[in-house]
């Protein structure tokens, strides 16, 4: 395996690079009346505008050559046929088979999956119309109205966050609360507003072992128990999402209340699996099913489309060009929508535990940074609080700015005015305000020479801070499937492009493994570990206190 950095492509990038550092945005606007046609791309539902961004035409058939020269094209049909791709875990990445729509086998290990992916959709789709019908009820003969989500990471943030997207699209008849944190606060809250009579739990965990989930699991047994009396009922009002049988078995949940996935799915890319049951049950298959297909969409668009209208290939060149290449190490996360609030971190999740790494296929340290620093929140609650720093501070921060043709709800003019301050920031990010232009806004404004030279420099922008505006036609069950999926497949080229490995994730594990091993400290007579002074201070410090 080559080295990216001894590519023709990745040289021509670095040269490339060089050369646009010296260039200024709004001056490749003005020379080039064609930038937004040649730099933007739609497909059904969305436009993907990246003429903001700071390349050329030169340095975008660089990339396109990498995309060659790393034989992109390869690995994407490796992760569709099922090939195991995530070797240092010898597993397939296969999340594309929980949504394939084309009626054709995906083989693992020589076995089509697609029979098994049906059985499990079918189960979600009938467990989901008898829990909103009333046909499944609890201990004392009632209906269920509240779901109870206990889960973390990828567990817990695609189900909340399409939930969270799609909730102005819900009939009422159901509640969902998640439960992420081992933080007790989060759990009893939800407790004190449901009744165990008509609560339903559904405890997601792959695995079946994650401490946080499984301490929140048994404390929602506990008080359940305070009320139902009987461990017979637990059947009723808890069903689970795992992979692990003998571990759900033990903790009292019958078989047929298990909902199951595959080691083929990782935690971040499981929302599609029947992680995603909370959205069934709060809004129903045929929402469900509905973000299935517009993930569906994309994935037919990600195998057919040529690479320069490619939208997550672009996207993941767009990545490595700002990071790899221009030196940009913090990515921002603008929805300007609310529905989509929870996406930055739904992505920083995806992103940084997929690609939050340092070491090549095979095994060597790589030359260059990899992802970027993943953050962000709604654009306008954002330009509030951090965009001085986006606009002014002395790290430049590219942006993905999202927004919606129409909006969930309409309120007067509000969607006119936040998608004026969408397209507003993306064009004062690219153009910045020059020295000539703030003497001429201060000047009309009659203020005083002298003070117009003690403010001149705090008022010009650089600009030059390369965004991309994605517009959705509306946020409904088809745009998320479509938004995830395209980030999905980003995550997945970035990982080739740069020589990821982006399916595992041993930088968690590590953490867990200690946190176990000083829970046992703080929670057991005489176990005592040796720690660094600062280790041994804090833990003696709560030891303490508590
Ligand atoms: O954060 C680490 C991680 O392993 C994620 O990848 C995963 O989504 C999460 O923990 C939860 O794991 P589980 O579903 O096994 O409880």
């Amino acid at each position: 395996m080559s080295c990216r950095s001894n590519l023709s492509s990745w040289q021509a990038l670095e040269q490339s690079a060089a050369n646009l550092k010296q260039q200024k945005l709004k001056s490749l606007f003005a020379q080039d009346d064609q930038r937004f046609d040649k730099f933007s791309c739609q497909i059904p539902g969305l436009l993907f505008d990246y003429s903001k961004q700071l390349i050329d035409e030169d340095a975008f058939s660089h990339l396109i050559s990498l995309v060659e020269e790393v034989n992109l094209d390869a690995w994407r049909k490796k992760m569709f046929c099922g090939e195991k791709i995530n070797f240092t875990e010898d597993r397939a990445v296969l999340h594309t088979a929980l949504r394939n729509r084309s009626g054709s086998s995906v083989m693992v290990d020589g076995e089509d999956v697609m029979p098994a992916v049906q059985t499990e959709l079918d189960k979600i789709k009938h467990f989901t119309e008898k829990v909103r019908s009333g046909e499944w009820t609890g201990y004392t003969s009632k209906a269920v109205k509240d779901i109870v989500a206990i889960g973390v990471g990828g567990s817990n943030l695609g189900p909340q966050m399409a939930t969270e997207a799609l909730k102005a699209h819900t009939d009422d008849k159901l509640n969902v609360h998640y439960v992420s944190n081992v933080d007790g606060v989060q759990l009893a809250d939800v407790l004190n507003k449901v009744d165990p009579e008509t609560s339903l739990f559904v405890i997601s965990s792959k695995t079946f072992t994650t401490s946080e989930t499984m301490t929140n699991a048994n404390s929602a047994v506990k008080w359940f128990l305070n009320s139902a009396k009987s461990e017979a009922a637990i059947e009723k009002h808890f069903v689970a999402v795992s992979t692990n049988l003998q571990k759900t078995r033990a903790f009292g949940i019958a078989d047929e209340n298990v909902f199951t996935m595959w080691d083929w799915v990782g935690g971040r890319f499981s929302l599609w699996s029947a992680i995603g049951l909370p959205i069934s049950l709060y809004l129903g298959f045929e929402v469900f099913s509905d973000i299935l297909a517009g993930a569906y969409e994309i994935d037919e668009h990600f195998k057919n489309a040529p690479t320069s209208q490619n939208i997550p290939i672009i996207m993941a060149l767009l990545s490595v060009w700002n990071t790899s290449f221009l030196g940009y190490k913090a990515q921002a996360i603008l929805p300007y929508d609310q529905a989509l609030h929870m996406l930055p971190a739904y992505l920083q999740q995806g992103e940084m535990e997929s690609n939050g790494k340092s070491v090549a296929f095979d095994g060597r340290t790589v030359e260059y940074t990899t992802v970027p620093l993943i953050w962000g929140m709604t654009g306008i609650n954002g330009q509030h609080a951090f965009y001085q720093y986006l606009h002014q501070g002395n790290n430049i921060v590219p942006a993905d700015f999202i927004a919606s043709v129409k909006p969930q709800k309409v309120v007067d003019k509000h969607h006119d005015i936040l998608l004026s301050n969408f397209f507003a920031q993306t064009e004062a990010m690219m153009a910045g305000v020059d020295e000539q232009q703030v003497r001429k806004d201060l000047a009309e404004k009659g203020i005083a020479q002298e003070k117009v030279e003690q403010l001149i420099a705090h008022k010009i922008h650089q600009g030059n801070r390369p965004t991309t505006s994605m517009i959705l036609d509306t946020v409904d069950a088809k745009a998320v499937g479509r938004l995830i999926a395209l980030y999905e497949h980003k995550i997945f080229c970035q990982g080739i492009l740069l020589e990821i490995c982006s399916f595992d994730q041993w930088g968690v594990e590590l953490g867990k493994g200690l946190a176990s091993a000083i829970e046992a400290e703080l929670t057991q007579d005489n176990v005592h570990h040796e720690h660094d002074s600062s280790t041994n201070g804090l833990i003696a410090y709560y030891k303490q206190r508590r």
